[in-house]
């Protein structure tokens, strides 16, 4: 069962998708991106009556990690999630007074709960198998997570519906980017995964806005993403 929260970050408009999967028997829970407002999040899992295992990050930027030292509070047992490649960046490496998001808060993580993956790796809840897929491009840690039982691809800011994330930020490449969408279309187009994106509508087929990103990216970098297998 996948459930998705709309978070605004702090007090605007900024809207970042919160997903609670869990598994049904064992109700045992995932959290992807705690991006703000702990209580609200911590409400729903609470009134679901799941058991959090993992809180699976995306990528570090705070407008999908706000949440994140309260959430680690509140349930002492969960292991966070990342990228190997992000860790730089959540312990405050690429701190930057050009960036959108101020990323100082991270230095108090305990890192002693965080589990880096790598590329391929697998981690399970329940019954359920989680695939985490390295995909740079937006942040140079930026992942993908792949829940073969939902059909679901959480695809964080790498992947929206019918566009990409920004790639102007500190650690992202364009080149990154359109490899990496380049291998999801490769993997995924013609599957009818859902992808569930960090930000706007979720739970389209990664087909649905394959034209409109190639496209997007020709237009706009003169890139030729290809994927789809051809
Ligand atoms: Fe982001």
């Amino acid at each position: 069962m996948i459930e998705k929260l709309r978070i605004n970050i702090q007090d605007t408009e900024h809207v970042t998708n919160v997903y609670i999967v869990w598994d049904e028997m064992s109700q045992e829970a995932v959290l992807i991106d705690p991006a703000d407002k702990a209580s609200i999040i911590s409400d729903r899992i609470e009134r679901l009556g799941l058991k959090l295992k993992y809180v699976l990050l995306t990528h570090a930027h705070k407008d999908h990690t706000v949440a994140l030292p309260d959430i680690m509070k509140k349930y002492p047992d969960a292991k966070v999630i990342a990228n190997e490649n992000e860790r730089e960046m959540l312990e405050g490496k690429y701190s930057d007074s050009s960036m959108v998001f101020n990323l100082k808060q991270y230095l108090d993580y305990d890192f002693s709960r965080f589990v880096f993956l790598k590329d391929g790796d697998e981690i399970s809840f329940g019954n359920k198998k989680i695939i985490m897929y390295h995909t740079p491009g937006h942040t140079k840690g930026g992942a993908c997570y792949y829940i073969k039982a939902d059909n679901a691809l959480f695809s964080g800011d790498t992947l929206f519906s019918d566009c990409f994330g920004r790639c102007d930020l500190v650690t992202s490449n364009i080149y990154d980017m359109a490899k990496s969408l380049d291998r999801l279309y490769k993997m995924f187009y013609g599957t009818g995964v859902f992808v569930y994106p960090g930000h706007g509508w979720d739970g389209e087929t990664i087909e649905s806005g394959y034209e409109e990103v190639k496209e997007l990216m020709y237009r706009s970098y003169g890139i030729n993403i290809g994927g789809k297998n051809d």
